[in-house]
């Protein structure tokens, strides 16, 4: 694709049914060139002498129309797309945000091997290597960093397992990123009214990750180049109603701009696609029942329906997994009916996750070691919050290429199954009553490496790597759960994945 087509995108923008849309474009910036006029293309239009495609090839699934009242919006999150999927890395080629975050696997890393040993990801630069394991970043939701959340005011929202992607609000504290404001606006008030939406935490999220040495490690400004040269430039301009500037007076606010988009396509219903066999059998149920729906649902197995009952029973795992707050259920059985139930709070716990010493540390050590994280009240004392990681969502938990595929869970991945996280929930109090009865006690704290197959086998749960603030003993760790019932919260966690995998669009492959 790397011909000049300038000449079939003019034809082909003229004769298309998107012509007639552009010309009246109710929401062009009123200082600003239009792209398309009504006596044929507009001087900078023309001038512009970037290889693209016609606009309606670059969409893969919702083509606009003439009647497409949102192309700008559409363009955007069609931009934001590409720029996923795209490799934008030094060395060239090397890495995108797909590169971890791959829809196949959860929106997460896509390595087995990885996810078996080392589990932070690699960067693009040769020897570079994360210190954490990549989240989804599907159904992140974009609530801003808050000090207080729910019935006990607890720090919530932001992006990343520590929160400090904070969104588009004033700093809260030293750690947090660099923010989008409405500069990216530039004062066209018809933009705003339709981008603001995009600019919170997911867009502060997507400035990290090309700068980032130990990731896609790229400027910002042959980002900028990248994306004025790729096939599809052309999304840029019709979304922001001008050409993409990388000269060293724009491509900062360039650079910001693809961000917003990148947020506006992580929004999107393709990306949120809430179409997870429990979306469906709930979907249907209400269909029958309307207000009075209820679990059990006749489309999940009765497996299923006592996972779920649980979860929001006796477990306790809605108590951190729902979307409310701390939300306590007296009805498990009518709980959990939230069509847009996320599964998380946002909030920030200590489930006392055990060190993975096979990340390197910061030092060289073995191990994440000691991690500061979110501190939303200067008062704070920073020890306290130490261990502390932000829930995260449960959709697309399970989700995986293949049944052989192994993933990691939790900020360090130490654990490698549902079943063993869920019989740590269960068990991990080892002076509790249902760990006694599984037989299950501390690791021999002298060994520093336990691996998960290791404690499995010796049947024993090392120290938490922190100890700040731990949930066990409070609401986790000695939840009285059979096997058959921990196996009911498993089979209930893996009715939360998507049932429709998003591919790359065609001009990338
Ligand atoms: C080298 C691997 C890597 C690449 C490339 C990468 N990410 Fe990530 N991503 C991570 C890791 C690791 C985290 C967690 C970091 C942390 O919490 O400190 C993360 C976190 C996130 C989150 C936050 C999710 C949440 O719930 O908090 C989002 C959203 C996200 N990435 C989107 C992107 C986008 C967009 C790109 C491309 C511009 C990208 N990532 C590129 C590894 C990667
Ligand atoms: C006290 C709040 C809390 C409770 C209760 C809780 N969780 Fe979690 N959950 C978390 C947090 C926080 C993490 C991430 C911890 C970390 O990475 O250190 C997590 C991680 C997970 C993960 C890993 C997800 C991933 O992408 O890595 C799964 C699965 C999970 N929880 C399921 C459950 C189940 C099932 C229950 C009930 C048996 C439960 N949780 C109870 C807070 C909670």
């Amino acid at each position: 694709m790397s011909i000049h087509m300038h000449g079939i995108v003019i034809g082909s923008l003229l004769a298309s049914p998107l012509a007639g849309f552009l010309q009246c474009d109710s929401v062009q910036p009123e200082d600003e060139p239009e792209l398309v006029t009504e006596t044929g293309v507009s001087a900078e239009f023309a001038a512009d002498e970037t290889p693209e495609v016609p606009l309606e090839l670059l969409f893969d699934g919702e083509v606009p129309t003439a009647r497409s009242l949102n192309l700008r919006e559409l363009s955007l999150k069609q931009l934001g797309k590409f720029v996923f999927f795209d490799k934008i890395s030094v060395p060239a080629k090397k890495q995108g945000c797909i590169s971890c975050h791959d829809p196949a696997a959860g929106w997460t890393f896509p390595d087995t091997k990885i996810n078996k040993a080392q589990v932070a990801a690699p960067g693009a630069a040769k020897g570079a290597v994360g210190t954490i394991r990549p989240p989804s970043n599907a159904y992140a939701r974009n609530i801003p960093l808050q000090p207080g959340c729910g019935p006990l005011a607890l720090p919530c929202g932001g992006l990343f397992w520590d929160g400090r992607a904070e969104g588009n609000v004033g700093p809260l504290f030293g750690g947090a990123t660099t923010h989008i404001g409405a500069e990216v606006f530039k004062n066209s008030a018809p933009l705003e009214d339709l981008f603001a939406d995009f600019l919170g935490p997911v867009a502060d999220q997507a400035l990290q990750p090309f700068p980032n040495p130990l990731e896609q490690n790229i400027s910002q400004k042959a980002v900028c180049t990248h994306v004025s040269k790729s096939v599809y430039a052309l999304l840029y301009r019709v979304a922001w109603g001008e050409k993409i500037d990388c000269t060293n007076a724009g491509f900062a606010l360039s650079f910001k701009r693809i961000a917003v988009a990148l947020a506006a396509w992580q929004a999107s219903d393709e990306v949120n696609q809430f179409s997870s066999k429990r979306d469906k059998a709930l979907a249907a149920e209400v269909k029958l029942e309307g207000v009075n729906v209820a679990f059990p649902l006749k489309g999940l197995t009765a497996q299923e329906n006592l996972g779920h009952e649980l979860f929001y029973g006796r477990a306790g795992c809605a108590v951190c997994h729902s979307n409310e707050p701390l939300a306590v259920f007296p009805d498990p059985n009518r709980a959990g009916l939230d069509p847009d139930e996320l599964y998380t709070d946002a909030v920030f716990h200590n489930i006392g996750v055990p060190r993975n010493a096979k990340i390197p540390g910061p030092d060289g050590s073995p191990g994440l070691g000691a991690r500061p994280l979110v501190i939303v009240d200067p008062d704070d004392d920073p020890t306290v919050r130490l261990g502390q990681h932000k829930t995260p969502t449960l959709r697309n938990v399970d989700k995986r290429p293949s049944k052989s595929f192994v993933k990691a869970y939790t900020h360090n991945g130490w654990f490698k199954s549902l079943e063993s996280l869920v019989h740590f929930y269960n068990t991990a109090d080892v002076d509790g009553t249902t760990a006694a009865a599984f037989g299950v006690t501390r690791c021999d704290p002298a060994k520093t490496d336990w691996t998960e197959a290791e404690a499995l086998a010796a049947k024993c749960w090392p120290e938490p790597e922190e100890q700040g603030t731990l949930a066990i003993g409070f609401v986790i760790g000695d939840l009285g759960l059979t096997l058959t019932e921990e196996a009911a919260i498993v089979a209930y966690l893996k009715t939360l994945t998507d049932t429709k995998t998003v591919k790359p669009p065609p001009l990338l492959q």
